[in-house]
């Protein structure tokens, strides 16, 4: 099914300027940019977002990471987009991920790993919602 999910091209990519790479790569995989905006995140909307992780050693750096520059939300939407998604990013750690992958082409670290993509259908919904109005997807 033609589902939504969220993603963030994060600083590490906004400050080498390659946005439009990151997207290319999301649109060749069949994923439609059905929202967008450029953002640079407070420490608590940073906080917010990574709430589940708060009680992880890396938390701090990464908000610090999060915080340290402008990144771009987006709405996703494609064939079963959570997963199609996940697969075009490639794992967290760019040392593990397949080649041809986002994270493997492009991250600098497990931390400056270039973007977020939602780890599940309720979660995109939650994450969507966090930083989109309905009416600001457009499909
Ligand atoms: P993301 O999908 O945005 O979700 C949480 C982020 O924490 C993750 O991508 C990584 O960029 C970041 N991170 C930093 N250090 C680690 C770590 N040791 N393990 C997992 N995630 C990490």
């Amino acid at each position: 099914a033609v589902t939504r999910t969220f993603s963030i091209i994060k600083p590490d990519a906004t400050r080498r300027n390659i946005t439009g790479k990151v997207t290319t790569m999301l649109e060749d995989a069949g994923l439609r940019v059905v929202a967008c905006k450029r953002l640079h995140l407070t420490k608590a909307q940073a906080e917010g977002f990574y709430a589940v992780h708060a009680e992880r050693p890396f938390f701090a750096d990464l908000v610090a990471f999060m915080t340290s520059g402008p990144v771009v939300v987006q709405v996703l939407e494609g064939e079963d987009a959570v997963a199609l998604n996940r697969k075009v990013m490639g794992a967290t750690n760019p040392d593990n991920a397949d080649a041809g992958t986002i994270r493997k082409e492009l991250a600098e670290s497990i931390e400056a790993n270039t973007v977020h993509g939602s780890d599940s259908e309720e979660n995109a919904a939650i994450e969507i919602a966090y930083f989109f109005k309905p009416e600001e997807v457009v499909g």
